[in-house]
């Protein structure tokens, strides 16, 4: 039987899935399972990508926001965050900036467990607000966070500028003014 398949949801929200801090070997686990969860060409205009970096800073600034899921030995899930203080404004901000679980271990409490613990940490730092973010068609992640108890989405539109032709315009005036 596949681990997967032993798994069912009771179990997940039980014992045997195991949330714990991230370590630094469980940096490529998590990686490479957030590429293949989380597309670039599916947000392409998003202001933060998943790529090794991103991984490792935020592992490197905010290691105790930084949480695994474990199911017999294999890491199964992920859930990555920050907390942000502004500048005169007494409220602290929590972010989840990253939640991610196998393909073949979703719907069974997995993210729940992750996003408690998360909670938790941030009940802890004193956070007033946590923030998520997803696209407005990722109907999982909505069905996930709406049920965590998120609410008031606020529209957040993003608009782009291709600069290509710009520079090539500018280019071409450099070159006719002989620079
Ligand atoms: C979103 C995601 C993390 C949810 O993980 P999960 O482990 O499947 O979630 P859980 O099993 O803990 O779900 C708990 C509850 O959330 C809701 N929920 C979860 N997935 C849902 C879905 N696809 N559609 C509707 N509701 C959903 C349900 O109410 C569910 O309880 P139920 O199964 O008893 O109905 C997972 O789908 C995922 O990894 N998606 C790809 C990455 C991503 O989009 N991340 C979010 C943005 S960073």
């Amino acid at each position: 039987m596949e681990p997967a398949e032993s798994l069912n949801h009771q179990k997940a929200r039980k014992a045997l899935v195991k949330v714990r801090e991230m370590t630094i070997d469980d940096l490529a686990d998590v990686f490479h399972m957030g590429e293949k969860l989380f597309l670039a060409d599916k947000a392409p205009n998003t202001y933060r990508a998943w790529d090794e970096y991103e991984v490792a800073d935020l592992f490197y600034s905010d290691t105790e926001y930084c949480l695994v899921a474990e199911f017999e030995d294999e890491i199964i899930g992920f859930a990555l965050g920050t907390t942000v203080s502004k500048s005169r404004s007494a409220w602290k901000y929590g972010y989840l900036l990253w939640l991610g679980v196998l393909p073949g271990f979703q719907r069974k409490g997995v993210a729940e467990k992750l996003f408690q613990r998360f909670k938790n940490l941030m009940l802890q730092a004193n956070v007033r607000i946590l923030v998520v973010d997803t696209e407005a068609d990722n109907l999982h992640a909505l069905g996930f966070f709406r049920e965590q108890g998120f609410g008031n989405p606020q529209e957040h539109i993003y608009l782009s500028m291709n600069l290509d032709q710009e520079r090539q315009r500018m280019n071409l005036r450099k070159k006719s003014n002989g620079h």
